[in-house]
């Protein structure tokens, strides 16, 4: 035991958890997973597994994306990518309903399949269904050679490295930079993209390692705002466009860990229902960056507060209107509006993290939760 104990102590390197080292391993494993495959220089997007499918995405009628959990997540942030950047129709399924429904799928759809572990039943089991109706089908995995690897025409993985931690956090992040790769090539080829927009595009990708650091920096203002609300009993998620997405995986986060009851919403969504909930016993965390309908969001963070409920925003550096009506703000880098998520994400994480720390959960290992779900 003594030997096991010391094996998995080297295996953290250093940190507490697996969750924690996999969360402060988001700028490497973002940087290799576009290594090789993002060629600023040359001005292009090297992806094997696009290029020689690329008559597939050119010739597609829509892009279904299939995953489950915090995959699922990565699916939507794609799908506000895909059809604003790329201007391709994008539906996001639940594996386990699509798997179901009857639904309708043509060899002229593109299926894109989610999943870290590649070995979850349900995305397998969308595959295979999508494949029997002549879908082109193409996977997204963290595991080299898993069955899901192994079941879709082509792929490209991510490279994030094991994820140990059930909470899944650097396999978001790659998830989306593949994704994020996918769209800017299919936007270049289809000529939705100037040259010199999509080199802008390349440029400011490789800027998303130093920026993740950066947002890691707020991690002991992260840590004294997660002691203020550690007692909550729920919580509420907030955001808006590219950071609807990003509130719903800091709700998952929050309670697959710490087992609070916490729910993601757009925040325009807050006034039909949910608002009814806001009292001083609510914290409200609210996606608010500088671009994607800032104003909207300000407007919705001030009806929350005039219900007394408790704001914790997740703003861009510098910014002075919501940080004077918040009671807390946590300040991430400038980037693009579609990127924004690789960074918004970093303190939801680590508030979830400090969170189920301080309420003496087990963070790598949450009760009743497997590291991927491989029966139905
Ligand atoms: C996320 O933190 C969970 N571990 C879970 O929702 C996970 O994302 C889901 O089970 C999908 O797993 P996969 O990516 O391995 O398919």
């Amino acid at each position: 035991l003594e030997l096991k104990m010391n094996i998995e102590e080297i295996e953290k390197g250093g940190y507490d958890h697996f969750m924690l080292k996999e969360i402060y391993e988001q700028p490497r494993a973002i940087l290799d997973t576009y290594r090789g495959r993002l060629r600023t220089e040359q001005g292009l997007i090297k992806m094997a597994g696009v290029d020689e499918h690329l008559d597939k995405f050119m010739n597609a009628n829509r892009i279904i994306i299939v995953a489950c959990g915090t995959s699922w997540h990565a699916g939507l942030v794609a799908e506000y990518i895909f059809e604003d950047l790329a201007r391709i129709p994008v539906e996001v399924e639940y594996a386990s309903e699509f798997r179901y429904r009857n639904p309708v799928i043509t060899d002229k759809d593109v299926l894109i399949a989610i999943s870290q572990s590649g070995e979850t039943a349900d995305t397998l089991a969308a595959i295979k269904l999508a494949k029997e109706n002549g879908a082109f089908v193409f996977g997204v995995c963290n595991v080299v050679g898993s069955s899901i690897a192994r079941e879709t025409d082509a792929g490209a993985y991510t490279h994030a490295g094991p994820e140990i931690g059930v909470a899944s956090t650097k396999a978001f992040t790659t998830q989306i930079t593949v994704l994020t790769l996918i769209a800017l090539k299919l936007a270049k080829e289809k000529g939705v993209f100037s040259e010199a927009r999509f080199r802008e595009y390349l440029v400011e990708m490789e800027t998303i390692p130093a920026k993740v650091e950066k947002a890691l920096e707020s991690n002991p203002l992260v840590e004294i705002i997660s002691e203020v609300y550690k007692d909550s009993t729920n919580a509420l998620y907030l955001g808006r466009g590219y950071n609807f997405p990003v509130a719903l995986e800091g709700a998952l986060k929050l309670k697959e860990i710490s087992y609070i009851h916490a729910e993601g919403y757009p925040a325009a969504e807050m006034k039909h229902g949910p608002i009814a909930l806001i009292d001083e016993q609510m914290p409200v965390f609210v996606i608010a960056t500088k671009l994607g309908h800032y104003e909207k969001v300000v407007s919705n963070i001030q009806e929350i507060k005039s219900r007394k409920g408790k704001i914790i925003a997740i703003v861009t550096e510098g910014d002075e209107q919501v940080t004077e009506l918040a009671d807390h703000v946590v300040e991430v880098p400038e980037t693009f509006e579609s990127l924004t998520p690789l960074l918004t994400t970093i303190p939801l994480q680590l508030l979830s993290y400090h969170i189920a720390v301080m309420r003496g959960c087990n963070v790598d290992q949450p009760r009743n939760l497997a590291k991927s779900v491989t029966v139905e």
